[in-house]
């Protein structure tokens, strides 16, 4: 397809307004090729009025999608434009942000639109089925009753849980079936994790509004930059594509330990600060956090048939990688047992939507704030008695109402309390 247009080879100025903010991509490549031809006369200034546009130029004059079409289509509404000039691939994001995209693939097409020549592109309400959950099944995993309870509990509360144990019992089976038994995000949330997924370039193409609570479960090999953001212009990592859902770190202990200790901040906080030369971002990262591992390095521990072969050196290197302060953010911490034979060949075990449905419940149950005297009683003893720290406190509390809310009780009984201490302390790993 050829344009047929000119370019006016003489000097040519492109201001792109504010000066000292840093611009990048390629997305601008099609304002300005419009610019320059509104500058020629070769389509008319007045059309261009209410009109935004963004999106990467071929060589051949092809238009290509970019990263970040939605957070471009919400700024183009807010300063007013009612119509945005994109990629056909951009179109169901930038509809997202409440303005009309204009879909073309080439820039042949932009000028005939701006012309009035050519056939208007059908604009306004699209159907964008919403995505289906591709998390596994709970029903795959037979025993664990204490482990299922544990990520049901988990789920309801957003909480941040630990699983640990031998070798083959289905800790990382687990842990990958926590996003089926998550509601789906409310509007404003998934608006906001599309605006970040579209941003950061892991929106699929032509895909709506992200309404499942994102998953994300890095390598062990990631690096600080890769987990909670960074680079020159810093890039927004694992801690800020998982905000609003679960990231897991499988094997935990295998993950480099300055890697681990970059998320103490993000997880108190719910954001992610990276200083460069260049300025200072923030990403918001409110993630659930979700780790596995095992009990010691050769993996023998918790096994009653086989032998830890671990030597005491061996296993205090391996535990001195999780610093107790990451550890103690971990609200529900879970030695898992091996199953045995009868479990493993059991029926299959309730599946994910029968326990979304009660997590759901749960969630829309207000909070129960009192505490019932024998409660509070039972808290403070384990404050005395327990390595507990104020945080691990508040934490314990925290679970003990997300008990309480599944349980439908109007207060928070000590039996409540007594289930969230028996996830507090990990006596295994410590
Ligand atoms: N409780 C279980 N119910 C059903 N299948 C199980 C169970 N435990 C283990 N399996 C089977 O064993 C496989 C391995 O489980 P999984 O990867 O979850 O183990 P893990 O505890 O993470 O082990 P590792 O510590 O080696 O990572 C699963 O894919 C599944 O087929
Ligand atoms: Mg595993």
């Amino acid at each position: 397809m050829s344009a047929e247009l000119f370019f006016p080879f003489k000097r040519i100025t492109v201001n792109l307004a504010p000066a000292d903010l840093r611009k990048e991509g390629s997305g601008f490549d099609l304002p300005i090729a419009l610019a320059v031809l509104a500058a020629s006369h070769q389509i008319s200034v007045e059309r261009l009025a209410g009109h935004a546009a963004v999106g990467e130029l071929a060589l051949d004059g092809r238009l290509r999608p970019v990263p970040g079409a939605l957070a471009a289509a919400e700024g183009a509404r807010r300063n007013g434009s009612r119509r945005l000039v994109c990629a056909a691939e951009s179109g169901a994001e930038v509809a997202l942000a409440g303005i009309d995209p204009v879909e073309v693939g080439h820039l042949a097409e932009a000028v005939s639109y701006f012309r009035g020549e050519g056939e208007l592109p059908e604009l306004g309400a699209r159907d964008v089925p919403d995505a289906e959950s591709t998390a596994p099944d709970l029903a795959d995993v037979r025993g664990q009753e204490r482990a299922r309870r544990v990520l049901e509990i988990a789920a309801a509360g957003t909480h941040n849980l630990l699983l640990a144990g031998p070798p083959g019992i289905g800790k990382t089976m687990l842990a990958r079936r926590l996003p089926g038994i998550l509601p789906a995000l409310d509007d404003e949330g998934a608006l906001e994790v599309t605006r970040i997924h579209s941003i950061a370039g892991v929106l699929p193409a032509g895909s709506g509004l992200v309404r499942l609570p994102p998953f994300r479960a890095p390598h062990h090999t990631a690096s600080v930059a890769a987990l909670i953001g960074g680079g020159a212009s810093p890039r927004p990592g694992e801690a800020t594509l998982a905000h609003r859902g679960v990231l897991l770190l499988d094997e935990l202990p295998e993950f480099p330990r300055n890697a681990l200790e970059s998320l103490r901040q993000p997880l108190e906080d719910g954001v992610v600060a990276v200083a460069r030369v260049g300025g200072r971002a923030i990403f918001p990262a409110r993630f659930q956090l979700v780790g596995t591992m095992n009990l010691c390095p050769c993996g023998g521990r918790g096994d009653p048939r086989l032998e830890c072969t671990c030597t005491p050196l061996a296993l205090d290197r391996y535990r001195a990688r999780i610093s107790r302060a990451l550890l103690d953010r971990f609200d529900l911490i879970l030695t898992l047992p091996k199953p045995r034979g009868a479990e493993l060949a059991a029926e299959e075990g309730e599946g994910s939507v029968v326990v979304r449905e009660r997590v759901v419940t749960a969630r829309a149950r207000t909070t129960a704030e009192r505490l019932a005297p024998e409660a509070q009683e039972l808290l403070d003893r384990a404050v005395d008695r327990l390595p507990l720290s104020g945080r691990g406190r508040a934490r314990v509390l925290r679970v003990s109402r997300t008990i309480a809310m599944l349980a439908g009780a109007g207060t928070v009984a000590a039996e409540h309390v007594a289930e969230a201490l028996s996830y507090r302390s990990p006596g295994e790993l410590t």
